[in-house]
């Protein structure tokens, strides 16, 4: 009797470390009806010919056509799902006008469950559709909207965790897009909690509620302290917003007289399992926190050019020992997509290494060693995302969750300039994380279900 519920023979490439990507040249990936990736096989191990005789032919058995590769899943660390609705729209104007203008009279049409729906079943298969088998959402302060976006998740297949957000201080926020008041506002979050776990028992890639002020401007202190209580009490993620703009950081210092993340602290909201996106102006003592509380920061590069008045000093802040994975920050980023911003991590870092001021000497325009390589953007995208997450994906591993996209680099309008049939594999990986389009995407699986083909 066939052991595997899945038998896969492929190319494929996964973060070793964060420096390093590991080549598995015609290996067979075997998965087990948990879809777990139980057993990978070289060519040179003694099970690996009787293996291929056994499956070979079957139709659990599958061989990757010449030219397709094997990736890991992407791990979008930070996106909002009802901005799907505004993705690409006014990035030329300043975060707090974006927010007020644009943002939150989007978000408030989330009461309307038909608008939801519309808009939610779309986003996850756009993910879906981009590699991401997995995300880590902002809903709306609606608690059933949340919801629904936490069932179409699991109804599609996707990984998702997925926060109603919490936004209840007056002074910052619209009447026409608040929570009541701070009460309401937990007794709903805490509601949510519970059915999410709830639909999590039926979910076999895994559903999870995400305790979610939206950051420290838009929370009363009533508001941010219950959070944190309710993120203990049921031991659930955490996300928010931290330091991301003048704007924002400039806010928090001025209310409590420190920085967001030792205020976010104070109010329990730094865990092992927080991830806070942007962080871009985390100071020394800040990173240190980060580290010690296990905090992850959900990098988003392109959402940055736009919105942070700054560039993620990355390589300094992971040298410290801060966990890191990679978020599109829809529809602060317009892309659904993380290799487009992956690509980013390596531009940006590059900009910031090289510096933009002409006028200055060389040796004096940017931060030196700041550069990310595109296997370190690519380790953001998978692996460190599933670190952030302490969750086992992000990588092709045994013990991993069989997450996994296949790439054709030979379709048509969009086939990838490969033309020496010994082309070195690692410039194959390089091409493909520069030029691969959603069209090259052929499969997407998540815990070893199909999920996305075309
Ligand atoms: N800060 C608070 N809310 C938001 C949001 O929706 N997008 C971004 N980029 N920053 C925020
Ligand atoms: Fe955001």
């Amino acid at each position: 009797m066939n052991k595997y519920t899945h038998v896969f023979l492929g190319t494929a490439f996964s973060s070793k470390s964060p420096k390093e990507v590991e080549i598995l040249k015609d290996h067979l990936f075997c998965i087990n009806s948990k879809g777990m990736i139980e057993k990978i096989v070289a060519p040179k191990d003694a099970d690996y010919h009787p293996l291929l005789d056994t499956y070979q032919g079957e139709e659990n058995f599958h061989r990757l056509a010449d030219g397709h590769y094997l990736l890991p899943g992407f791990v979008d660390l930070h996106v909002h799902a009802p901005q799907w609705a505004q993705s690409g729209t006014a990035l030329d104007i300043p975060l707090y006008d974006w927010l007020n203008t644009y943002t939150f009279p989007i978000e408030s049409k989330f009461s309307d469950l038909e608008f939801a729906k519309n808009v939610y079943e779309d986003v996850v298969s756009t993910l879906l559709g981009n590699g991401t088998t997995t995300a880590l959402y902002f809903a709306t302060i609606h608690k059933e909207a949340s919801l629904l976006l936490a069932e179409i998740c699991s109804a599609k297949g996707q990984r998702g965790l997925v926060g109603k957000v919490v936004m209840d201080l007056p002074e910052q926020t619209p009447e026409y897009y608040r929570d009541a008041d701070a009460e309401t506002a937990l007794a709903e979050t805490e509601e949510f909690i519970l059915a999410v776990q709830e639909l999590a028992k039926s979910t076999k890639q895994g559903v999870y509620p995400v305790v979610t002020p939206r950051f420290i401007p838009s929370c009363t202190d009533e508001a941010l302290k219950g959070l944190g209580e309710l993120a203990a009490k049921y031991d659930t993620y955490v996300q928010s917003h931290c330091s991301e703009s003048d704007w924002a950081h400039g806010y928090v210092q001025d209310r409590f007289d420190k920085n967001d993340a030792f205020a976010l602290h104070d109010f329990g909201l730094l865990r092992e399992k927080s991830v806070m996106a942007h962080c871009n102006f985390l100071n020394d003592q800040d990173a240190e926190l980060f580290a010690e509380t296990g905090t992850a920061i959900g990098h988003c590069p392109i959402s940055n050019a736009y919105f942070a008045n700054s560039v993620l000093p990355l390589a300094h802040l992971h040298a410290k020992g801060i966990e890191v994975g990679l978020g599109s920050d829809i529809s602060g980023g317009f892309s659904p997509s993380l290799f487009d911003n992956a690509r980013q991590v390596v531009m940006s870092s590059r900009m910031l290494e090289d510096g933009v001021n002409p006028s200055l000497p060389a040796d004096e325009r940017g931060v030196p060693n700041s550069r990310i390589t595109i296997d370190e953007a690519f380790y953001f995208a998978t692996a460190g995302g599933g670190e952030s997450l302490s969750l086992p994906i992000g990588r092709l591993a045994e013990n991993y969750a069989w997450d996994a996209q296949i790439i054709d680099t030979n379709l048509g309008s969009s086939k990838l300039p490969i033309y020496d049939a010994n082309e070195n594999l690692h410039d194959i990986f390089q091409k493909m994380m520069y030029l691969v389009q959603p069209e090259n995407i052929r499969e997407v699986w998540v815990q070893g279900e199909k999920v996305h083909s075309r």
